[in-house]
């Protein structure tokens, strides 16, 4: 039997640019709970919620200096409780963000480890001598550019550091920072919280020689961005290491007697690496970056997803977007046609086995925000003038019209982008059938009713070439793309009896003789003559009690889509 969080629909909220009640200009947690009716509404199933534990904000939030409490910027613990109690009464789960690879360097812990060699908190985190001729240890770079060591004088020993030197690394073969972490673990879970993301979950250990990375063949760096500086080496020594998956077997006994999940931020495309971390008794679930990364390309879209699928199941979790990389809608084009193109390829992921997840404004059609340089607050671009960092995907979210945007009272602390305008707010789209938010409700609500696309039904890839792609749930349902070859809108033809479950736009249309017209950039999820439907009003009334498999026997005993009735056909609402 599945479980919670496999065919869950998640959410992902930066807590800065969500809401803010305060009108400070920065998002809080109370923000946030203000707003769980919308999400609920909206038909999402879980939240993730980026780091809001007390930190000097050096990479807003992922540097945490107390990983138990909450930062006054973002409330108190009692928020972030009446949070969580909020959303579980609405059917929301609370996912928060565990940054285990690194600390702040204001984190008690290091600062204790700065006052000597002997310090009671010195091993944990990575302490190596100069090299012979004075400087780092070895050849690793950082994420955020520049060595991934820093020197401390005092001390007259390097610490590492993956990200900024304000992040110093933990040292995962110091047994005491495993039971600290299990302490954080349990004591979150004890609190409420329904899991946990993971970030970087496939950073935590490093070679034990710590031998130099090998440079990759090629032309090198393009330029000298962090990310062109990183991407030149064949990260064989400094990420990816045997051992990490242990770390997750472990806080599997911590998060099972709470039923809480394990969702890694596992930064790795290749299909069977990725499976590794989901195997046997690892992590819970881990995040699939080749969903963010495919372009626009039938052939790129169908076989990077496939893989991965086929490697790991329903284990997976597909962002549309997140804070970290361009949004889809600009990824696949940008403005409205890109926007169009998300609400697609988000209708594909949904058809896929696991956990789809849209980050904030995905839902509202929104692409990057467009930014002047000088408004840079990413630590990537502020160290590195030039380089492209990730403010444009962090703009404020736009819930009203108005000079805040329902954000804000305030001034918000990074701005909303020129290309922002009002129609772009939830509540000028709330109640439009054609807007984007409606149109995102609409495919949430027919994912419920089809269990065969949450209940890890195995998928089929019907179509193997063409600009259409296709996925298959246990012969029930099936979710079709059309990426596009300025060929024209797809003529296919399906079985009798099949129906239009949902289709991303009223132009998609299922013609009496079973066929299916799917213009270009148009997604359409087909209800096949065997599928079980379990009504919404059926469905209310039996989630809150039933499990899983009692709604299948339910479902069962429904009505199914019938060859002649007009149930599900015609185009989107
Ligand atoms: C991944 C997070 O998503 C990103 O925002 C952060 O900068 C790094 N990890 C470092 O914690």
């Amino acid at each position: 039997m599945p479980r919670w969080w496999q065919g869950t629909v998640g959410y992902e909220i930066y807590v800065r640019s969500f809401a803010d009640s305060t009108g400070n200009g920065l998002g809080d947690l109370p923000g946030i709970r203000e707003k769980l009716p919308y999400l609920a509404d909206l038909g999402v199933d879980a939240v993730w919620i980026t780091p809001f534990f007390p930190s000097p904000q050096a990479d807003h939030g992922y540097d945490v200096a107390d990983y138990l409490d909450v930062d006054p910027a973002y409330g108190a613990l009692t928020d972030l409780e009446a949070l969580i109690d909020d959303a579980h009464g609405l059917g929301l789960k609370v996912i928060i963000d565990l940054v285990p690879n690194h600390s702040s360097d204001q984190h008690p812990w290091f600062k204790d480890a700065l006052t000597g060699r002997d310090a009671e908190h010195r091993d944990f985190y990575v302490w190596k001598d100069p090299a012979p001729d004075g400087g780092p240890p070895n050849n690793w770079v950082s994420h955020f550019g520049g060595p991934a060591w820093t020197f401390h004088e005092a001390t007259g020993q390097y610490y590492m550091h993956l990200f900024l030197p304000e992040q110093p690394d933990l040292n995962w073969t110091e047994p005491r920072v495993h039971q600290a972490f299990r302490d954080i673990l349990s004591t979150w879970f004890s609190r409420g919280v329904d899991g946990v993301r993971i970030d970087v979950a496939h950073s935590l250990v490093e070679d034990a020689q710590f031998r130099d990375n090998p440079k990759l063949d090629g032309p090198g760096p393009a330029d000298d961005s962090p990310q062109e500086i990183f991407g030149s080496f064949d990260h064989a020594h400094d990420l990816d290491q045997p051992g990490v998956v242990d770390i997750y077997r472990d806080w599997r006994e911590v998060a099972e007697p709470h039923e809480a999940v394990l969702l890694g931020e596992v930064y790795v495309l290749e299909p069977e690496k990725l499976a590794r971390y989901l195997q046997g008794d690892g992590l819970h679930a881990g995040f699939s970056f080749e969903s963010l990364k495919v372009e626009w390309d039938a052939e790129e879209i169908r076989s990077a997803l496939r893989a991965h699928v086929e490697a790991s199941g329903a284990g997976l979790a597909w962002p549309l977007s997140s804070h970290d990389d361009p949004r889809a809608a600009t990824r696949f084009g940008g403005g409205e046609p890109g926007a169009e193109r998300a609400l697609a390829y988000f209708t594909f992921l949904c058809g896929l086995p696991g956990a789809p997840f849209l980050y904030q404004g995905d839902e509202l059609g929104l692409d990057d925000g467009e930014l002047d340089d000088d408004a840079a607050q990413d630590p990537i671009s502020r160290r590195n003038p030039g380089a492209k960092g990730r403010d444009p995907v962090r703009t404020p979210m736009l819930w009203e019209p108005g000079p805040g945007f329902g954000f804000t009272t305030g001034e918000p602390w990074l701005p909303f982008g020129a290309n922002r305008h009002e129609g772009q707010t939830a509540s000028a789209q709330q109640g439009d059938p054609g807007s984007h938010l409606e149109r995102t409700r609409e495919l949430l609500a027919v994912r419920r009713t089809l269990p065969a696309l949450t209940d890890g039904s195995p998928a089929s890839w019907p179509i193997d070439e063409g600009a259409v792609v296709a996925v298959e749930r246990g012969g029930e349902v099936l979710v079709l793309l059309h990426v596009g070859d300025d060929g024209g809108p797809a003529e296919l033809e399906l079985p009798e009896g099949s129906s239009l479950a949902y289709a991303t736009h009223p132009d998609v249309l299922l013609l009496d003789d079973d066929r299916l017209v799917l213009p270009e950039d148009r997604a359409a999820i087909i209800a096949l003559p065997d599928a079980r439907v379990v009504t919404a009003a059926e469905e209310d009334e039996v989630a809150a009690d039933l499990t899983q498999a009692q709604l299948d026997a339910i479902a069962a005993e429904v009505d199914v889509a019938s060859p002649d009735g007009d149930g599900g056909r015609g185009g989107a609402a």
